[in-house]
């Protein structure tokens, strides 16, 4: 099938990509002038672990190309759109780039088109771009509207699209649905050539849920708002651990054995950040208000999520006294690990902070220092960890990247000028941490210092016994 993707960020490069591999030609139009040359030279224009590997092939195949948006929509059957929705000061979505090419398809197609919206949109959007299509047309357009939402996650989204556990449609006709699952076939069958193994692991395949529009759209805010609701509620464990002496890693083991629970998403740190959640949650806020329901459950998400910068400075200002003068090292600048992406970083509040208080920030990530560059000029940036660290008197941890676990300890010991490590990611072992001298402080766990080991790291566990002679 000819499809076309519009909006080459990181949700319709990987699309465009994904559904060229999985035997599809396909069109990705981008609106930047500087980032679709970029594309038409082979150059990435964001760092996304496989893409660019995924898009080299299938342009050598002819199935995947790069060029205007006119051109996309006129070429293709179905119209993937995969454009920005930021937020606006309100917190709505800003849907202006969406309704601008409802207008484009309207005024420009003749015949018929699959619409699909895949960029994030609030409950109601489809139905409002059947309207608008239908009141700008003036070319013969015939057009059906569906929503399928991505879950995609940025450092793993090639792996996400390939290997999903569930493709949600909404449709309001049996047409639409038909072309949608013709589209996901080979996904749905898991038959198509991995480029990420060469024996894909045995996983179920994954569900093809079909829906009306108004449910899919909503599956993807309340999903992505439920999982930041589960960052918060750690968070707020984690807060509590702190004050009780409790160790949140083992709180956070516990309650995910349960599998209604279940494991995922429960690791606390310094907040959830990127342009997803934050933008989601405060979004669901408002399509909740303003369809008269009061979802202050949400509100509170938002609240635990802003303050935990100011907790983790705090924990950083126990363990320094003074910030002013004091040089601190700060790894990791993504809002998360396998991506070059600062949007709603929790390290910008963080660095600003710190620099707020006079400290001497010296920072390093493996990615995502040039776009770093653009929010936080009035830094250091630094080639490796160990530069970064040249003299500190802490080690802040900001975003778990796997370089980080595997530092040589000895020439860090040498390196700083205290030995202490502010983890906000939990990320190091602290056993290994404090045998080469380093304090330790973690989120919601005791610190630990060198010579003391870590509450025991046993587990007790008690068989559990089936035999009903319970208590
Ligand atoms: C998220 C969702 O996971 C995807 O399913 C969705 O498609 C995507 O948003 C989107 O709407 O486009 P993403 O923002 O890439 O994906 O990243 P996540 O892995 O979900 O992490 C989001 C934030 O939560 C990060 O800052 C991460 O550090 C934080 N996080 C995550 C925690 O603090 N604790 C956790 O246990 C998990």
């Amino acid at each position: 099938m000819k499809l076309s993707v519009i909006g080459a960020g990181y949700v319709g490069l990987t699309t465009a990509a994904c559904l060229a591999q999985i035997g599809h030609d396909v069109f990705c139009s981008e609106s930047d002038p500087e980032k679709l040359a970029q594309l038409q030279n082979g150059k990435m224009p964001i760092f996304e672990p496989h893409c660019e590997n995924v898009i080299a092939a299938a342009r050598k195949a002819n199935r995947l190309r790069f060029g205007s948006t006119e051109d996309a929509i006129a070429w293709a059957d179905a119209i993937f759109i995969c454009v920005g929705t930021p937020p606006l000061p309100n917190g709505d979505a800003d849907l202006h780039a969406i309704e601008a090419l409802a207008r484009t398809i309207a005024k420009r197609v003749s015949g018929y088109r699959l619409v699909i919206e895949k960029s994030t949109v609030p409950v109601q959007t489809a139905a409002q771009l059947r309207k608008h299509l239908s009141v700008h047309r003036t070319n013969g357009l015939t057009y059906e509207v569906a929503s399928n939402p991505e879950f995609l996650r940025e450092g793993t989204s090639v792996q996400d699209f390939l290997h999903p556990d569930r493709i949600v449609i909404g449709v309001d006709s049996s047409r639409a649905a038909e072309m949608l699952r013709e589209i996901y076939e080979p996904i749905i069958q898991q038959k198509f050539t991995c480029p990420l193994h060469s024996n894909c692991p045995k996983r179920k395949d994954p569900v093809f849920l079909v829906t009306d529009t108004n449910s899919a759209e909503l599956i993807k805010h309340a999903s992505n708002s439920f999982l930041a609701m589960k960052i918060s509620f750690i968070n707020m464990v984690a807060n509590l651990c702190e004050v009780v002496g409790a160790d949140v890693a083992k709180v956070a083991e516990g309650m995910g054995l349960d599998p209604r629970i279940g494991p995922a998403f429960l690791n606390p740190g310094i907040g959830f950040g990127g342009f997803c959640f934050p933008k989601d949650v405060q979004a669901f806020i408002r399509i909740a208000e303003k369809s008269g329901c009061d979802f202050s459950l949400l509100k509170e998400v938002e609240k635990i999520n802003q303050r935990r910068v100011e907790h983790f400075v705090e924990t950083v200002r126990k363990e320094l006294w003074v910030v002013r003068g004091k040089k601190i090292a700060v790894w990791g600048l993504a809002f998360k690990p396998n991506t070059d992406d600062v949007r709603f970083a929790p390290s910008i509040a963080l660095v600003n902070s710190l620099l707020d208080e006079g400290a001497d920030v010296r920072a390093y990530d493996p990615e995502a220092m040039g776009k770093a560059k653009a929010v936080l000029p009035d830094i250091t940036y630094c080639s490796d960890p160990y530069q970064a660290a040249e003299g500190a008197d802490a080690i802040v941890i900001v975003t778990e990247w796997d370089e980080f676990r595997q530092v040589d300890w000895n020439r860090l010991r040498s390196a700083v000028d205290r030995p202490l490590i502010v983890d906000g990611r939990n990320m190091l072992d602290a056993t290994e941490v404090t045998r080469h001298g380093f304090h330790y402080v973690s989120i919601g766990r005791p610190p630990v210092t060198p010579g003391q080991p870590p509450s025991s790291d046993e587990h007790l566990v008690i068989s559990a016994d089936h035999s009903g002679n319970g208590l």
